[in-house]
């Protein structure tokens, strides 16, 4: 198995290089004091540090319930299991599902990729396009498959969304072959526009939707949760029991104080919005400024531009960007294969305004020195 790159560039890469590699969010965008104040609340009882229950302490299940039922999405705490991240609530749930086989996209997440490797699933690739998957190939794939792991809200890598009609024909298959789907959904709230209905309330009892804080608070706290019905959560809590006893009550109690006033969430998400879209404005024209032969999709939320560099082998090109201290994630590392690939994934939401410049510039500066441009 292969370590995630972006885990090792992570590790390997200096404070003063330039990484346009980490899926991290901005932290000048971190709701510090309002987070602050709920931790000072939640330590001031003792009771707070204490073991806790291990499917996720009620009152956040409640608010995390009442997200899905705003959307008309009927959901009841004990549909709700509060993970160390979303990164765990994928493993808890392949390993429920282990040895078995499982649809994914491709290019797809390297960490659930390494996940479902490590639980001995069969990966049966399907190709993302920017607007989701050519549904008519997932159904005859599906039908005999009868798991799949899908992001269809501005996928990590590709950014893609899902169009409406993905959507209800992915779900009519999940409904025609009886099976389920794993719906990773940490970027859903990150939209530009408008939020797009997710595939598993079409099917609520055959899915599992995941959701996080990571993407929106801050993924330190690492909480996330899984929805699926009632009695698969009484399942996957016996094997979470088996991992961690429990998600870190600190953070729990720190999120249930802090989401007590729902508007202090909804407006934290609507600036994030359109600080996101801000960046990924500059991030996308000086892309077209200073590499003009990148080829790539406008995001539509999220915080991933990905796109092609003909005629480059986008690994060669990012150890000698590397020495020139700027970072992104070649392409390759997110196909099953780790073909060679001309292919890249910028992260526009972490660096500022003039890192994406002198970034930018710097790719372009080893550019020009491989090919007369
Ligand atoms: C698609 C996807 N799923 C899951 C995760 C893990 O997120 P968390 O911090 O909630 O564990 C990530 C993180 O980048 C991700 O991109």
């Amino acid at each position: 198995m292969k370590r995630s790159f972006i885990r090792e560039i992570l590790e390997s890469i200096d404070n003063e290089t330039i990484s346009f590699a980490g899926g991290l969010p901005d932290e000048n965008l971190f709701p510090i004091q309002d987070l602050q104040k709920a931790a000072n609340k939640v330590f001031e009882n003792p009771k707070n540090l204490q073991y806790t229950i291990s499917n996720g302490i009620m009152p956040l299940r409640e608010k995390i319930a009442n997200f899905y039922n705003k959307e008309g999405f009927l959901t009841k705490p004990e549909n709700i299991l509060v993970t160390t991240g979303s990164q765990q609530g994928l493993f808890i749930i392949a390993k429920y599902f282990q040895n078995k086989q499982i649809v994914i996209e491709e290019p797809s997440y390297l960490g659930a990729v390494n996940i479902f490797k490590m639980n001995n699933l069969d990966m049966q690739p399907i190709y993302l396009d920017h607007n989701g998957i050519d549904t008519q190939k997932f159904d005859e794939i599906y039908k005999h498959v009868k798991l799949a792991y899908l992001i269809p809200d501005f996928q990590n890598p590709k950014g893609s969304l899902y169009s409406d009609k993905n959507r209800e024909n992915v779900a009519n298959s999940v409904l025609k072959h009886g099976g389920y789907i794993i719906e990773d959904a940490p970027y859903s709230e990150l939209y530009f526009d408008q939020k797009s209905r997710s595939i598993s309330s079409f099917v609520p009892d055959n899915s599992f939707h995941l959701g996080s804080f990571s993407k929106t608070l801050s993924p330190s706290l690492r909480i996330g949760w899984i929805r699926t019905n009632e009695e698969i959560i009484k399942q996957l809590t016996m094997i979470k029991e088996t991992i961690d006893l429990h998600s870190c009550g600190i953070s729990q109690y720190i999120l249930d104080i802090y989401l007590d006033d729902n508007s202090r969430y909804e407006n934290h998400l609507d600036k994030l919005r359109k600080a996101y879209k801000e960046k990924m404005e500059i991030f996308t024209s000086t892309l077209k400024q200073e590499l003009p032969e990148f080829d790539f999709a406008m995001p539509k939320g999220g915080m991933f531009v990905y796109g092609s560099l003909k005629g480059f082998d986008t690994m060669e090109l990012v150890r000698e960007c590397i020495k020139e201290k700027v970072v992104f994630v070649p392409g390759g590392q997110f196909f099953l294969d780790g073909r060679a690939s001309d292919e890249i994934r910028f992260n526009y939401t972490y660096s500022t305004k003039e890192q994406v410049v002198c970034g930018l510039k710097k790719i372009a500066n080893k550019i020009s020195i491989k090919e007369i441009r």
